[in-house]
């Protein structure tokens, strides 16, 4: 039987094949050159990717040639809300292991649409939370970073890569983001 992140899921009008999202952290903004390569190697069919980088106001426009969506006019560009994506406040240390303070209920409570959490979440916690109704999908963004193939290696329950801090945010064209091993890579290189 399926993992609770691996079943469809329907929204809208898109059929989505699982429930394991890319939240926003592509080198579009460092490295804009390695944004298709990124987003390419993270795709899957009927999966669902988050892009970074659209602003929400004026001031906030922090690089060039970024869609906008604070105007009317750019709204009506966008099919409208499609689903509510939030992030979890930040993680408490338990007893030497991470909690996710699984504050977003309110909002997912209000919201009359597909709910996305993000923020701390790894393959039990993200299945636990999907199986319980608290969301609808889970956004992962340093897993999914480190582990081009996520989806895949969660429905194997496949060991994952672990991601590195010091590339995140790099203007280097080669190193991070787009480097870490699929998993038939890895399988290789132990054999
Ligand atoms: C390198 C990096 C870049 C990120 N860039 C963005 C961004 O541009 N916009 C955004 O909304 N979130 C960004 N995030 C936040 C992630 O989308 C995500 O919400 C956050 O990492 C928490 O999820 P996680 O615990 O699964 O990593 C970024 C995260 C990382 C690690």
């Amino acid at each position: 039987m399926a993992i609770p992140l691996m079943t469809p899921y329907k929204m809208g009008q898109f059929e989505l094949s699982h429930r394991v999202v890319l939240s926003g952290a592509a080198p579009t903004a460092t490295c804009p050159s390695r944004t298709a390569v990124y987003y390419s190697q993270r795709a899957t069919r009927a999966g669902l990717l988050i892009a970074v980088a659209t602003v929400v106001s004026a001031t906030a426009q922090g690089y060039p040639e970024t869609p906008g969506i604070w105007t009317q006019e750019q709204l009506n560009k966008h099919e409208g809300f499609l689903y509510c994506h939030m992030v979890e406040p930040r993680m408490a240390i338990v007893d030497g292991h991470r909690q996710i303070p699984h504050r977003l209920l309110p909002f997912r409570k209000a919201f009359n649409g597909t709910f996305i959490a993000a923020g701390g979440y790894d393959r039990d916690e993200g299945n636990k939370v999907v199986a319980e109704g608290y969301t609808d999908l889970v956004a992962y963004g340093r897993l999914f970073l480190a582990n081009p193939d996520l989806p895949k290696r969660f429905e194997l329950g496949a060991p994952l890569n672990k991601y590195d801090r010091s590339t995140f945010y790099t203007q280097d064209p080669v190193v991070g983001y787009t480097d870490y091993p699929f998993l038939d890579d890895s399988t290789k290189n132990n054999l």
